[in-house]
């Protein structure tokens, strides 16, 4: 009985510390995820300005590019765990394992969404022209990083 009870146990830890880090893996995905829908909720409010989908609004475009900036500005280091492409996570994210066969590349297309998202929370609340001018940047960062390290099937 005692035997049985101890290799129940163990069965139970060693479930527990090989599920664990599935878990962790999915969190981490999920949470770069959403930042992602964070920055297109943002650039989308911005986008429409700028296409005149909707009015121009100083107020609302400077808070939208405020989060856009304060978004993309995150530490993200705990999103991207090694072992998270998708080809290990086959179904669950569009990470390319390029990301971390050619890391630290993906920092450079990073930084190119912080640059231009400071230039427009810069500019953003002056005028739609200045938004407008502002818009193709952050968008070509977006783009950019998404053509080298993201699967185009999601
Ligand atoms: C530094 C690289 C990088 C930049 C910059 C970047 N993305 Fe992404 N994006 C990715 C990667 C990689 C994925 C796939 C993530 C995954 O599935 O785990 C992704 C996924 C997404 C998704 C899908 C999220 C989901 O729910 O599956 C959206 C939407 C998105 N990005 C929007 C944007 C927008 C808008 C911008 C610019 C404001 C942007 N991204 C900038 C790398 C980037």
């Amino acid at each position: 009985m005692r035997a049985i009870l101890a290799t129940t146990a163990a069965a139970i830890v060693l479930t527990a510390t090989s599920f664990a880090p599935a878990q962790a893996n999915e969190a981490a995905i999920k949470a770069r995820q959403s930042l992602m829908q964070l920055y297109a909720f943002n650039l989308g409010q911005l986008g429409a300005m700028a296409k005149g989908t909707t009015d121009y609004n100083a107020e609302a475009a400077q808070a939208a590019a405020d989060n856009l900036l304060a978004a993309a500005s995150m530490n993200q280091m705990a999103m991207w765990p090694e072992g998270t492409d998708n080809e290990a996570m086959a179904g669950k994210t569009a990470a390319l394992p390029a990301i971390w066969t050619t890391y630290p590349a993906i920092a450079e297309k990073g930084k190119a969404l912080v640059d231009a998202a400071t230039t427009m929370a810069g500019v953003a609340g002056t005028d739609l022209a200045s938004l407008q001018g502002a818009m193709g940047a952050v968008g070509g960062s977006c783009g950019g990083c998404h053509k080298t390290f993201r699967a185009s099937d999601n």
